[in-house]
């Protein structure tokens, strides 16, 4: 594994991080950058610690080792008002889209607006309705979460995740629970989003379809090494890596002993 050289145009990184819950360690010396404009995967096995190192990066956990910094500033070391200045720049989508279930899809998209903004109701309005549009929305601005589809749902969450248009979002296994059309739908929209946005996508997800779909660029968690086994072109990584790990999540073969499995 090659250390990733030092960019200009890094808007995520992220050092010899470590992750411990109780002492435990998930993962050790995670090292990455996420560059302007991509979409970055964190791929790897359920338990590997893909949302433990999103919750790391959008400043829920302070790192136990290491240092992560968000759009050149370092999220565990801001408090206050530069904490939420930084934070309001970046958007998330968890894995349940979680929309506010009373209320219409505009109204969930105009809550982030409502709480951050001094725009007059017209006005979020107008931006929720825009935002939906982009997603693919636009006639369903009015409807209840309970009445459209797990995929709208899903689409609705990233416009509200959108709402103060930030300039990294963050997705926790946003194809889970979808069908695989609906899935590859998403995937369709997420890659417009980042060409004709310029936003850079952090993805969590295991769907090695989604992985080869939308990845500029990806790292792979492992469970039992407790770290990165893998950075690079997820499809270069299908053909060219040597890890034996890597080679079976990306050909959908059952992985090897990792006794056997030494560098
Ligand atoms: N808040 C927490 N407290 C204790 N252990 C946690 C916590 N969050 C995650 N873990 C543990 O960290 C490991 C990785 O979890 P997670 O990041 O959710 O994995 P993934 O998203 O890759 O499926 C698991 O063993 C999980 O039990
Ligand atoms: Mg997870």
């Amino acid at each position: 594994m090659t250390a990733v050289p030092a960019g200009g145009d890094a808007v995520v990184r992220v050092e010899n991080l470590a992750a411990r819950f109780g002492g435990r360690p998930v993962f050790e010396r995670v090292s990455f950058e996420v560059r302007r404009g991509e979409v970055f995967v964190i791929l790897g096995g359920s338990g590997c610690g893909k949302s433990t190192l999103l919750k790391h990066m959008i400043g829920l956990y302070p790192p136990a080792e290491g240092r992560i910094e968000i759009l050149g500033e370092d999220i565990a070391a801001l408090e206050g008002a530069a904490r939420r200045a930084l934070l309001r720049r970046i958007g998330v989508m968890w894995q349940s889209g979680a929309l506010f279930g009373s209320s219409t899809l505009e109204g969930n998209i105009e809550v982030p607006l409502e709480e951050h903004t001094g725009l007059p109701a017209e006005a979020r309005a107008l931006v929720a309705k825009a935002k939906l549009g982009m997603v693919g929305l636009a006639d369903a601005a009015g409807r209840l979460p309970a009445e459209i589809s797990g995929g709208m749902a899903k689409r609705a969450g990233i416009a509200r995740a959108m709402a103060l248009d930030p300039p990294i979002l963050f997705l926790d296994e946003p194809s889970a629970g979808l069908d695989p059309v609906t899935s590859a739908g998403l995937d369709a929209l997420i890659k417009q989003l980042a060409r004709d946005l310029g936003t850079t996508f952090v993805v969590v997800t295991h769907e090695l379809q989604s992985i080869l779909a939308i990845g500029d660029r990806c790292i792979m968690l492992d469970k039992a090494a407790r770290g990165m086994i893998a950075e690079g072109d997820p499809r270069r990584l299908r053909d060219e890596s040597a890890d034996p790990v890597v080679r079976a999540f990306f050909r959908r073969e059952a992985p090897p002993d990792r006794q056997g499995a030494a560098a």
